[in-house]
């Protein structure tokens, strides 16, 4: 999308074509699961109350995320909830994640290298040493809840010293980036607009405080060199560059968090595949892939249709919202051999994980976020291998954007 005359063509919401129903956000989050299974052998696609359609089934999720049909969103999800300026407006308009075109690949590129696969592995004995640490600090407290004093703070730590951010401020960045991350589940209303604002400001000035102190003078940390070359080439705005780091601070903790918890879950949950990978570590990367399936931390990527686009006979509108939910598109029946079952074994999960999206914005963290997730889950084998869960089985909440989940009450 470029220009007033392409943003007049995209109104984001149309009405549904025949047969096609809408959903409420409010059915949605009560079950998502249940929904997508009730409707996707029927229909490719389903209306969203919010955010115009969302598409269900594996096949099209994945040809659409590559589809030059379909384009990222630039600032058309947060006007059609009202929002036309102010820092969250900021985060859309300026972020590589609603970017198209040149545009999107000059705010990634001084990214690519640093979170390049070879680059991350060389961090993989500092996160695998830094997790066993963190095991052995909460160990003796008896029961605790995994993600406050775990699973959030493995991404929250290896961002904070990535980016070169001190971790005496994890406490308050993190808060900030679940508290903003919250836009993107098309679950707020207008009331939660003031609060949302606030956090996207705080946020935003942090990280300028942070670029502030850095530039004089700069180390030899990511940061420094960044904002060099970002200086030295001139390509990136200043305000560019913040937004760039704050969706960089959102994608790098809440997604990851939230996938490190719903593992362990899952993996207490099914006794005997905790016990398997407990024997035999090298079943740890598939634990870790199959949870990112079975109970995915991000459910959809939002995009818009530029043209008409026609789907086994049902046509989304051109100029549509599109929810591509990867959510729906894991559970695919078409895909999965009995996809409502967790299992670690399973032979039928493609290459390139699905989670992770497609296309010109495939996740820049994959890398990260694997070694992440399964050095969490390697040193619980190691440290606590008798962990066990004290509450409930956790919910994870939400259809689309990033999930949500609460606590994970467990005792080693
Ligand atoms: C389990 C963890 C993660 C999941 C499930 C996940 C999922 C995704 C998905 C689906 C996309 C594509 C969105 C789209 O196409 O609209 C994406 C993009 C992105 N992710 Fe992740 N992510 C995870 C971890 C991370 C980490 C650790 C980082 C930071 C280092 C990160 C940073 C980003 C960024 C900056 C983008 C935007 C890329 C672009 O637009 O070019 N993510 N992620």
């Amino acid at each position: 999308m470029n220009g007033t005359e392409d943003r007049a063509r995209y109104a984001g919401i149309s009405e549904p074509p025949d047969g096609v129903p809408t959903l409420t956000v409010a059915e949605l989050e009560a079950d998502p699961h249940g929904v997508f299974r009730a409707w996707r052998p029927r229909l490719p696609f389903v209306g969203h109350e919010v955010a115009g359609f969302l598409v269900l089934r594996a096949r099209d999720v994945d040809l659409l995320m590559r589809d030059p049909r379909v384009q990222a969103t630039e600032t058309l999800y947060p006007e059609t909830r009202g929002i036309t300026e102010g820092p969250l407006f900021d985060i859309f308009a300026h972020g590589m994640l609603t970017a198209n075109g040149v545009v999107h690949r000059r705010r990634r590129s001084p990214f690519t290298r640093t979170f390049a696969t070879r680059i991350i592995e060389g961090l993989r004995p500092r996160i695998r040493s830094a997790a066993e640490s963190l095991v052995r600090d909460w160990m003796p407290e008896g029961e605790v809840d995994l993600v406050e004093r775990y699973t959030a703070l493995i991404p929250a730590q290896t961002i904070a010293d990535i980016l070169g951010l001190p971790r005496g401020d994890i406490p308050r960045f993190t808060r900030l980036a679940y508290e903003v991350s919250r836009v993107l589940s098309f679950t707020f209303g207008p009331e939660d607009i003031p609060d949302l604002e606030a956090a996207a400001v705080a946020l935003q000035d942090y990280v300028l405080a942070m670029l502030k102190a850095r530039r004089s003078p700069p180390g030899d940390d990511f940061l420094s060199r960044f904002l060099a070359e970002a200086d030295a080439v001139g390509e990136l705005t200043p305000q560019e560059v913040v937004i760039q780091l704050v969706q960089m601070i959102i994608g790098g903790t809440d997604t990851t968090r939230v996938a490190g918890a719903m593992q362990v879950a899952l993996l207490l949950q099914h006794p005997e595949q905790w016990a398997a990978v407990s024997r035999d570590p090298s079943l740890i990367p598939a634990a870790v892939v199959e949870s990112l399936r079975y109970e995915p931390s991000v459910g959809s990527a939002g995009r818009v249709a530029r043209e008409e686009i026609r789907l086994d006979g049902h046509v989304v509108p051109a100029g549509s919202l599109i929810l591509l939910s990867t959510l729906s598109a894991l559970r695919d029946e078409a895909v999965y051999a009995h996809p409502d079952t967790f299992d670690i074994r399973r032979t039928d999960l493609p290459r390139l994980h699905p989670i992770f999206g497609g296309g010109a914005h495939r996740c820049i963290g994959e890398a990260l976020a694997r070694v992440e997730l399964e050095e969490g889950l390697r040193a619980l084998m190691r440290v606590a291998p008798r962990l066990r869960l004290t509450g409930a089985m956790p919910v994870l909440q939400g259809h689309s954007g990033i999930r949500r989940i609460d606590a994970l009450r467990v005792a080693a």
